[in-house]
């Protein structure tokens, strides 16, 4: 499944993910900037912030309470973020937009 990252000044970059592995782990794998992930997926960091992109959070869905409490240490949390390694990529989400913030933490 494609996945496209924007980051805050804009650009746009569209990678290939694997099925199963996490949107952060895919970010991470391509060298998408502004993702740091310290923890390694652990959702323990908040420095895997994104925010999904209007039209796709419908189907990607909310944060869970654990995430929820996680993302308390993000910087400028909006209702559309999430922390990425807890976003499984999948084919219902093929062509997922997610756009990353100008600082984590
Ligand atoms: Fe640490 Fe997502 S990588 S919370």
């Amino acid at each position: 499944p494609s996945i496209t990252f924007i980051d805050s000044s804009s650009e746009s970059r569209t990678i290939d993910a694997e099925t199963g592995s996490t949107v952060m782990e895919a970010a991470i794998r391509n060298g998408i900037p502004e993702i740091e992930a310290e923890c390694g997926g652990a959702c323990s960091c908040a420095t895997c912030h994104v925010y999904v992109d209007d039209a796709w959070m419908e189907k990607t869905g909310g944060p869970s309470p654990m995430e929820e409490d996680m993302l308390d240490f993000a910087f400028d949390v909006r209702p559309t973020s999430r922390l990425s390694c807890q976003i499984k990529v999948s084919d219902t989400l093929d062509g997922l937009v997610v756009h990353t913030p100008a600082r984590q933490g």
